[in-house]
């Protein structure tokens, strides 16, 4: 997969992009990303990327024609890219877009900051205005390194045996069950008996209902959204009733 990104802060992406299991990615070919000053292609001597809002109002305007002249020349050699937006008014990314996204042959990140992008780009290009969450951050370098983590865990050969995705949060709809490592006793607590017992039915069923269980403390509406097992409505009901 090759993503390309679009930023005024191109800085921002240094160090996330060359450590951990991104590098890791690229140095083995599976993951390109090049990160572009939207400056380089601003057309004045100062390098000018913003401008005041038509119609007046506090805060800048990302000027289109960089942008604009930019995604020319990065979309030349692609087939067909998705091209996103970082935007707090977007559609709300989650995991079945990253899911959707790790399908990609290309991806273009615009990271939009200020009040936004001229909305003249978005009439230009087939751009997606995309949402990390319900929260206004200063620019959308943080978000495009949120989504680029996203996806490219899920690209094949990316997780090798240090990480599995088929126990991730969200892998079943609901949140992740609770890990424990060694020691077997910390501080006086000790791990689950059954998760020691070699039981591998016990253990997927234990996992199951605290994954339930954490789904139901902290996401309930993500119950609503899944298909759930009698045993999944039997567990739901014994938890509620602890609760009691
Ligand atoms: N830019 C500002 N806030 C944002 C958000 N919540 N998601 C993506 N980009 C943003």
């Amino acid at each position: 997969m090759r993503i390309e990104v679009l930023t005024i802060f191109p800085e921002m992406f240094d160090s996330p992009i060359k450590s951990s299991l991104l590098g890791k990615a690229r140095d083995a070919g599976i993951l390109e990303i090049n990160v572009t000053d939207i400056r380089d292609f601003a057309t004045d001597k100062h390098r000018t990327v913003d401008d005041t809002p038509f119609g007046g109002g506090a805060g800048m305007v990302m000027k289109a024609e960089p942008i604009d002249r930019a995604l020319e020349k990065i979309a030349e050699g692609l087939e067909n890219p998705r091209i996103l937006l970082t935007s707090a008014s977007g559609r709300k990314f989650d995991q079945k877009m990253a899911n959707e996204l790790s399908r990609e042959e290309s991806i273009i990140i615009i990271c939009g900051r200020y009040k936004g992008v001229d909305e003249r780009v978005l009439e230009l290009h087939p751009i997606e205005e995309v949402s990390i969450g319900d929260y206004v951050l200063s620019g959308g370098e943080v978000a495009a390194l949120t989504m680029i983590e996203a996806v490219a865990r899920l690209i094949p050969g990316y997780m090798g045996k240090i990480e599995a995705g088929e126990n991730d949060a969200f892998a079943w709809g609901i949140l992740g069950f609770p890990n424990y490592t060694h020691p077997q006793e910390y501080k006086g607590l000790k791990v689950p008996d059954v998760l020691v017992s070699g039981h591998h039915a016990k253990i997927d069923s234990f996992r199951r209902r605290s994954a339930l269980k954490k789904t139901l403390q902290n996401r309930p509406e993500l119950l609503e959204k899944i298909e759930l097992s009698d045993t999944d409505k039997k567990f739901l009901e014994e938890i509620k009733n602890e609760n009691k």
